[in-house]
């Protein structure tokens, strides 16, 4: 579905905390795109009705993207690039 643009290579490496695991992403990507990246859109949030949610336009438009970043709750992870040590709690219900 989406491919990243040569113009975006990554030129290292951080590693960010997804719900207490470690992971190791390409320092360019988005906390969206880095979710999408390790595990794919199902993965990444639910509807109250358990529904599965993703990100969509990837532009800071559709606020489906939602997610906590460093405890803050509803960040638009398709706009806050990845960190060194960033953590990341997926939101499983809408808030
Ligand atoms: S994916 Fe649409 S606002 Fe983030």
């Amino acid at each position: 579905m989406f491919k990243q643009l040569d113009s975006a290579a990554s030129t290292g490496e951080v590693t960010i905390w997804l719900e207490g695991h470690s992971h190791r992403v390409p320092n360019t990507l988005s906390v969206a795109a880095a979710l999408l990246w390790l595990e794919g859109a199902a993965g990444y949030r639910r509807h109250v009705d358990g529904s599965n949610r993703a990100p969509l336009c990837m532009m800071g438009v559709c606020h489906e993207c939602l997610i906590t970043v460093d405890g803050e709750p509803n960040r638009q992870g398709c706009l806050v690039p990845v960190a060194e040590g960033m953590r990341i709690e997926r939101q499983w219900r809408a808030l």
